[in-house]
């Protein structure tokens, strides 16, 4: 009994002083575990005369379970210790303020092209997108350019190497290509804007070989130059932020709306700077017009079923007039102390209920 007794305070004294929940393991086996010195105990229970195991057998039982007991008490209390250690150590203040060398900025390509997105997004429209590596089918003969016509060479189209059918693929010139892949796929209704990278053999202050474009296409049973009209004036409003501005549609041509037309807005040039809504010059900015018949035909929808609306516009020019930014070759410099002074910031998301530009 004595024996047991030193036993149980040895044991107790480990149990205690085991610090990591590895240690209190060790503890654990070699009491409890098959050739604990505990377990070793249990098994000369066999060897005993009767009288004896009835005096040994609860003390032992006894000790067993009150050192299992004692090693499950201070597992838990090293596991709460854990815990609470970790949780301190991975404590984050959400009131510290931002790191103020965090300096990143939304180009304003960036800005405005979800500007236009969350102008169209609220009337309605979707946003589709496509490859910038285009065939000539999608970029060209779909959208009415007739073969050998001049429009495209207007086009200053980059080439790759001819395939061995001799047919080349190309950077799509304009964002135009992507009409043709959603009215080949999906049934009208179609209400959808394409914003995109773009790409024309040209370099000067005013264009670069790579821009963007967002395109945008309406098909219906029942669409026309009224509604072309209203939505194309509402979408200036809301973008130059300005309630009355001027607009008026020029006649035009592009081989895949008919009638086709451009879009001028009234403005006004005080020093440098360009205002819109004043003034009585016009300022061109975007192209736009009716889909032509044969582009719905070649695209398996019937003109006489349906008709639609359609535009382009450059992104990089809408950003430049708007932000009063003057050479569209500092877009795509890579400059960080030009980003710096006309990016905008990431937390202040463009949306119609709190303003786009803010
Ligand atoms: N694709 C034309 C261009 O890049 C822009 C354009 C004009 C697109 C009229 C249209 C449109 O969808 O209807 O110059």
């Amino acid at each position: 009994m004595n024996e047991l007794t030193q036993l149980e305070a040895v044991l107790a004294a480990k149990i205690d002083a085991a610090d990591t929940e590895s240690a209190l393991e060790d503890v654990r086996v070699s009491a409890l575990g098959k050739k604990g010195v505990v377990s070793e105990r249990m098994k000369t229970l066999g060897k005993m005369s009767p009288e004896e195991r009835k005096e040994m057998g609860p003390a032992l039982n006894g000790l067993k379970a009150r050192i299992a007991d004692a090693i499950e008490t201070k597992k838990i209390a090293l596991e709460d210790a854990a815990l609470e250690a970790r949780l301190a150590s991975e404590k984050v203040d959400v009131t510290l303020p931002v790191r103020p060398e965090a300096k990143g900025k939304i180009h304003p390509v960036s800005q405005v092209t979800e500007e236009i997105v969350a102008i169209f997004s609220a009337m309605g429209f979707d946003v589709a997108e496509g490859p910038d590596i285009e065939d000539d089918f999608h970029n060209f003969t779909a959208l009415n350019f007739p073969p050998d016509h001049p429009a495209r060479e207007m086009h200053d189209t980059f080439f790759f190497e001819p395939k061995e059918d001799g047919s080349r693929m190309l950077l799509r010139t304009h964002t135009s290509p992507v009409q043709i892949r959603t009215m080949m796929s999906q049934k009208p209704p179609i209400r959808i804007i394409i914003p995109g990278r773009t790409f024309r053999c040209d370099s000067d202050q005013t264009h670069t070989p790579m821009f963007h474009q967002v395109e945008g296409l309406v098909i219906d049973r029942e669409a026309h130059m009224g509604h072309l009209k209203g939505t194309l004036e509402a979408f200036v409003k809301t973008f130059f932020e300005i309630d009355d501005v001027k607009t008026r549609f020029r006649p035009h041509f592009f081989p895949f709306t008919e009638p086709s037309a451009e879009m001028d807005v009234q403005y006004e040039r005080v020093g440098n700077e360009v205002r819109f809504g004043q003034g009585d010059k016009w300022m061109e900015i975007l192209g736009c017009g009716m889909v032509h018949p044969n582009v719905l035909k070649n695209c398996g929808l019937d003109p006489d079923e349906y008709q639609g609306f359609a535009w382009g516009m450059g992104v990089d020019r809408l950003a430049m007039l708007k932000y009063g930014i003057p050479d569209l070759r500092d877009f795509f410099a890579a400059d960080a102390r030009w980003l710096e002074h006309y990016g905008f910031d990431a937390v202040d998301q463009p949306n119609l209920a709190t303003g786009l530009s803010r």
